[in-house]
């Protein structure tokens, strides 16, 4: 079967630039403004930054081309896809585990990104009652502190969030994605721009860049190495079939390269915006910048309470956050919801509630391992802290590994060749990043992670 007359039974984006848009609206989450910056200030921040951005460069972006390109080939849920592209391929059927093991990393990672997600719901209310007005830095920790540690509280919020998520995948790709995120992802830019000025108005906001961009490489150990490359996966939403299945959904005619460029760009973009709104604001407070994942919650609303309209501007900000984890909490159940669509017959809504109910379930350990939980450790992490290392640090890299490796080195060239479209040179910087630079990375990380090789 040629490529060609391929399409996917669940639909087209309706241009290229809705593709784009939707992958954006994927990667571009809490990731970039929630976790970005409380890694960033765990791991000491300039050179866990430089790290992260090389992670970008040499292995997010010749994976995510990768990536996109098996999808747009397969044209199928990733689990279908990788099954056609490894009988294509002459190679064994066992590919299309790669599949499945995305499916899994996307209910794990959406049964505590939903609860994260439910905090930031939380505070759209929090902020439009005018709670935060004149707030300081430990009454901001207080009103955190009270939400998390109270199950019913997060439970409502949780539920509400996954009941949203469902309901737009329910609804398939081009109804429920695409129309949401094409006005709300610019808006959500625009709104940190105008946060990014405020930061500067602290007094501290060269320090809170020189903590961003300065990097002190003493600070820097193996872990947050894997750290730092693992993030550049979760941000891109690279490795567990999310933008694969996005990619089974695009036009033939777009340019995979550009395309991932272009995603790969504004997500950075975001991330470096969100650090520089928050870090100004905790050298200002007297914060600590390696709080954890309370980060945001504990300053954001700080400045929300000092500033000029804070009541509105923060409202707008904490809904418009919502809807960015929104648009990227859909993408990591569509590869499951297409494959039970594809095998099963089931029709769209009743997969996309069933798989909705399992990760809600799954969820409900993240919540608690903020209260109740919180003393159940694992290798001295909680039950989110374990589900977050597993997801990002182990099963992200370890699925874009093989995607790449397939890419790389087992698909045919002139298949890669044809579905990248590219200039000759344009194609052999790909080849290069994905069958060297970007498995020897991702190999090297992991192995000086677990100790086996010593980096410095
Ligand atoms: N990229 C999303 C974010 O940064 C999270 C995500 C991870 C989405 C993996 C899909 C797949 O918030």
């Amino acid at each position: 079967m040629s490529s060609e007359i391929r399409t996917s039974i669940h639909g087209q984006w309706s241009s290229r630039m809705m593709f784009v848009m939707a992958a954006t609206g994927s990667a571009v989450g809490l990731g970039n403004i929630w976790k970005f910056p409380y890694i960033t200030g765990e791991n000491g921040g300039g050179a866990f930054v430089l790290v992260y951005l090389l992670c970008i460069a040499a292995i997010g972006v010749p994976i995510m081309m990768s990536e996109i390109m098996l999808g747009r080939r397969g044209r199928q849920s990733p689990i279908n896809t990788m099954a056609t592209l490894a009988a294509e391929a002459g190679r064994p059927k066992i590919w299309s585990m790669l599949g499945w093991f995305g499916v899994i990393a996307g209910f794990l990672i959406l049964s505590y990104y939903s609860v994260i997600a439910g905090w930031a719901l939380s505070y759209v209310f929090r902020t439009a009652s005018g709670m935060f007005e004149g707030v300081t830095a430990d009454g901001a920790n207080s009103i955190f502190t009270a939400l998390v540690s109270d199950p019913e509280k997060l439970l409502a919020w949780h539920t509400l969030f996954m009941i949203a998520t469902t309901f737009v995948v329910a609804r398939g790709v081009k109804h429920g994605l695409e129309k949401a995120v094409s006005y709300l992802m610019p808006m959500l830019f625009a709104l940190l721009i105008v946060l990014v000025f405020y930061s500067m108005t602290t007094g501290h906001f060269m320090q809170g860049a020189s903590f961003l961009f300065s990097p002190d490489f003493s600070k820097l150990t193996a872990q947050s190495v894997l750290t730092a490359m693992g993030h550049a996966f979760f941000t891109l939403s690279l490795g567990m079939g999310a933008i694969m299945v996005y990619g089974s959904y695009l036009p033939q005619d777009t340019s995979i390269a550009k395309a991932s460029i272009l995603i790969a760009l504004a997500d950075t973009v975001v991330a470096l915006l969100a650090g520089l709104v928050i870090f100004p604001i905790v050298f200002a407070n007297s914060l600590e910048p390696g709080a954890g994942p309370g980060l945001i919650f504990q300053t954001l609303p700080i400045a929300f309470g000092q500033m000029e309209a804070g009541v509105l501007i923060g409202t707008l900000f904490f809904i418009l956050l919502v809807f960015a984890a929104w648009t990227s909490s859909i993408s990591l159940i569509e590869p499951a919801v297409a494959w039970l669509v594809e095998n099963h017959g089931m029709n769209r809504i009743y997969a996309s509630v069933f798989v909705g109910m399992i990760t809600w379930f799954v969820g409900l350990g993240s919540m608690l391992s903020f209260n109740v939980w919180s003393e159940h450790r694992l290798f001295g992490l909680n039950f989110f802290d374990l589900l977050d290392y597993l997801t990002a640090n182990i099963m992200l890299p370890l699925g874009g590994l093989f995607i790449v490796i397939f890419a790389g080195w087992l698909m045919k060239t002139e298949a890669s060749k044809n579905e990248l479209n590219t200039t000759k040179s344009g194609y052999n910087v790909w080849l290069i990043l994905s069958r060297y630079v970007a498995p020897v990375a991702v190999m090297v990380v992991f192995l000086s992670a677990i100790g086996v090789i010593k980096l410095s």
